[in-house]
């Protein structure tokens, strides 16, 4: 079967030949219709060793039914090693496929494997977000970011702050359910920026994929009692985080990573998360290329594609 293959760590995988997968006991080979490329495959590929399929840790990737008839699109959350989603075919534990809803295409499915879920997780699971909340969410132009505003509107918050660089960008979220935007510019009062954003509405949670600055001021312009979900350090890995920041506004920050939430959880979450993608409340903007074209994507990824990368094998 044809496969990204890596054959060293750190470079792009090249488009090639790879053995087909034998299923063990337990196990269910599977025709992959479309895989997410995201900065964790990169990360995780980078360090494996020689010669395996790119990459056993990429989760996004989607099945369609095969030769037995058709069925429902499933995602397959770990495929096993040394095989992975990007190629025709790969394989997988039979309890790790998590159920697509109806009425998703295969790329939307495939894009929200990991940072969909990631941003719905955060909001519903971690900072278990309440009807009429009031969310800001940081790096909001990004692929957590950008899930992250919809999700939240989705859940009921009553007023979602978008927050990023980009103000080109920050116009996608305003049009994706945003009710307020701040530009991340050099030299701005991001406390007082966010406390105007906000009104009436306080901010109860916080996203958080930046840390750095950004997440600073985020801190101290929450509204006593809120949650802060540390999620990401596309900013910086660390800040000078005063003890009064984090006593005046009572915050609770929690760190939130995917993979340990249970995985009911996730089952649960993904099946939402779709759902709300088939009625339109949540969309992702996708460029599909063929799996050929997988060293591309790998450099398009590391140089922050705006859009989400998709294989289609
Ligand atoms: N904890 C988990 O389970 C989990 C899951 C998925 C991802 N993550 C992490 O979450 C973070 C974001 O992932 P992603 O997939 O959303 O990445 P992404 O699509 O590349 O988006 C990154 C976001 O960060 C912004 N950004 C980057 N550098 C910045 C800087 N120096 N100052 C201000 N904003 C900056 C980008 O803004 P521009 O648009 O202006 O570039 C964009 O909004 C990463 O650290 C990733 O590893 C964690």
């Amino acid at each position: 079967m044809k496969a990204a293959v890596l054959d060293d760590v750190g470079v792009p995988p090249h488009f090639g030949d790879f053995a087909e997968p034998e299923p063990g006991e337990g196990q269910v080979v599977v025709d992959v219709a479309a895989a997410a490329v995201n900065h964790l495959d990169l990360a995780k590929a980078s360090g494996l060793v020689l010669h395996r399929a790119a990459s056993d840790s990429v989760r996004g990737g989607v099945r369609r039914g095969r030769s037995d008839g058709p069925r429902p699109s499933r995602l397959l959350r770990r495929p096993v090693a040394p095989y992975g989603s990007w190629a025709q075919r790969t394989l997988v534990p039979e309890t790790d496929l998590l159920d697509v809803a109806a009425g998703v295409d295969d790329a939307t499915a495939a894009a929200l494997g990991n940072t969909g879920l990631a941003a719905w997780l955060a909001l519903s699971w971690r900072a278990r977000l309440q009807p009429g909340e009031s969310v800001l969410v940081l790096g909001a132009t990004g692929a957590v970011g950008s899930v992250a505003v919809q999700a939240a509107k989705s859940l009921g918050a009553s007023h979602v702050i978008a927050a990023a660089r980009n103000p080109d960008r920050l116009q996608w979220a305003r049009q994706h359910g945003a009710d307020a935007a701040v530009v991340l510019a050099p030299g701005t009062d991001l406390p007082a920026a966010f406390r105007q954003a906000a009104g009436d509405h306080g901010i109860d949670v916080i996203i958080d994929p930046l840390w750095g600055e950004p997440a600073l001021a985020a801190m101290q312009a929450a509204t006593p009692g809120a949650r802060h979900v540390q999620i990401g350090a596309s900013t910086g890995a660390t800040i000078n985080l005063p003890a009064t920041v984090i006593r005046s506004a009572e915050l609770e920050i929690l760190g939130f990573v995917v993979f340990r939430v249970p995985l009911q959880a996730r089952r649960d979450a993904y099946r939402s998360l779709t759902e709300r993608a088939a009625l339109g409340e949540i969309a992702v903007d996708v460029i599909r290329l063929p799996l050929a074209k997988v060293a591309s994507a790998w450099e398009q990824e590391q140089h922050g594609a705006h859009a989400r990368l998709i294989l289609t094998p």
